[in-house]
């Protein structure tokens, strides 16, 4: 059953081809297909592009699909119409869902099951640089690390998409915050509450150090390679190296794979030592295999985090605004190195309004 016609309309997709510069992106059209058992159309309001995208496009994400695919993590959109055995209640409401790839199209189906209420008050373009960035920094800072008040942790990168809302979140929680990052976004940094330090800087270890001469509690570290060792070495003794990426390997060649087995052995071998500090490599995914339970804390989390932004609380880090057939333009601002938060795609002009 399908509540409501999908007619003739088409869709607009974004087509990451192989391994190409952004400008290798194409744009495709092709008919709405509707929802089949269980699952909704949604018409695209906000979708964005997040490191993975980077990766892909380099043929360096863990487990991307092979080419061609539409890329895009997670979007916010407006339910069109829906499959059998779907409540057909929820044609004309907006949600979130993490999707891995297939978010960068004007209409997009999911699975119902996966779909997260957006707070009326909350934009989707605001929504959508919490969906993947918000459940990744709620999950790590409480399931995780479990931070408490009064803590002190390092986030790396913390201009970035993922980086900002961990600031913001564990501000929230009376957490201390120091925050790596590009000098030029040192003022954002502060602005969010974090005390800035420059990643390129050759003596960032040491300064660290004068900033927590006792050791940090947490360490959200995106980047991996060696330096992953120093993260772990500013541990307090209790403390928790959270390790989520592996930034510094994007632009090699070689095994999109070896760099994230390299590091999760290295991680469990850190475990084995008697040191009183915690490794761990978070995956969003992990868990999958128990979908309801899966679901259930996925909607929680970022049930969390939304409540937060509709409260003021915490504030949408929106590096952009760029319709979808300008997906090269977006892909090429993310990339830059000069943004904080995250660039979002939004329908064309033709297609449907942003709210
Ligand atoms: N494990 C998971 O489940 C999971 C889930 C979501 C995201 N992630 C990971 O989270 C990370 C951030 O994702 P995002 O979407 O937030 O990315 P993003 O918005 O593009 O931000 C990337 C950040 O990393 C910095 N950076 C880039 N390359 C670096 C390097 N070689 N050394 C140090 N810093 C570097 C950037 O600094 P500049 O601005 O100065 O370039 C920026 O602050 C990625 O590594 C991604 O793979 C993991």
């Amino acid at each position: 059953m399908i509540t409501q016609a999908t007619d003739q309309r088409m869709v607009t997709e974004v087509v990451l081809p192989g391994v190409v510069a952004p400008e290798g992106l194409q744009i495709r059209q092709r008919p709405v297909a509707g929802p089949r058992a269980g699952q909704a159309l949604l018409a695209m309001e906000a979708t964005g592009v997040s490191f993975a995208e980077q990766q892909m496009r380099r043929g360096k994400y863990y487990d991307q699909p092979p080419f061609p695919f539409v890329p895009g993590y997670d979007l916010v959109g407006r339910v069109e119409a829906v499959g059998a055995g779907v409540d057909p209640g929820l044609v004309g409401r907006r949600f979130a869902a993490l999707t891995k790839t297939g978010g960068w199209a004007s209409h997009v189906v999911v699975d119902a099951a996966d779909l997260v209420q957006v707070p009326d008050a909350v934009s989707s373009a605001d929504a959508e640089t919490l969906v993947v960035n918000g459940i990744t920094a709620w999950q790590m800072l409480h399931r995780v690390a479990r931070i408490r008040a009064g803590q002190t942790v390092l986030v790396m990168g913390a201009n970035g998409g993922v980086g900002s809302t961990l600031v913001q979140l564990a501000r929230s929680a009376g957490v201390r915050v120091i925050g790596t990052a590009s000098p030029r976004h040192h003022d954002t940094l502060r602005h969010l509450g974090a005390t800035p330090v420059d990643y390129r800087d050759p003596d960032l270890w040491a300064h660290l150090r004068e900033l927590a001469p006792d050791g940090v509690d947490a360490v959200f570290d995106h980047v991996g390679g060696e330096g992953i060792l120093d993260s772990f070495r500013l541990l307090a003794p209790g403390g928790t190296l959270v390790s989520y990426g592996t930034a510094s390997t994007r632009d090699d060649a070689g095994s999109s794979r070896m760099p994230v087995l390299k590091l999760v052995a290295r991680l469990f071998l850190w475990n084995l030592l008697p040191n009183s500090r915690r490794a761990h490599f978070f995956n969003i995914w992990a868990g999958r295999g128990r979908p309801d339970a899966f679901r259930a804390r996925l909607r929680a989390d970022l049930g969390q985090v939304f409540a937060l932004l509709a409260d003021g609380v915490v504030k949408a880090q929106v590096a952009g605004r760029i319709p979808l057939s300008r997906a090269v333009e977006a892909m090429r601002l993310a990339e830059s190195g000069t943004v904080t938060g995250k660039v979002v795609l939004v329908p064309d002009p033709a297609s449907a309004p942003c709210s």
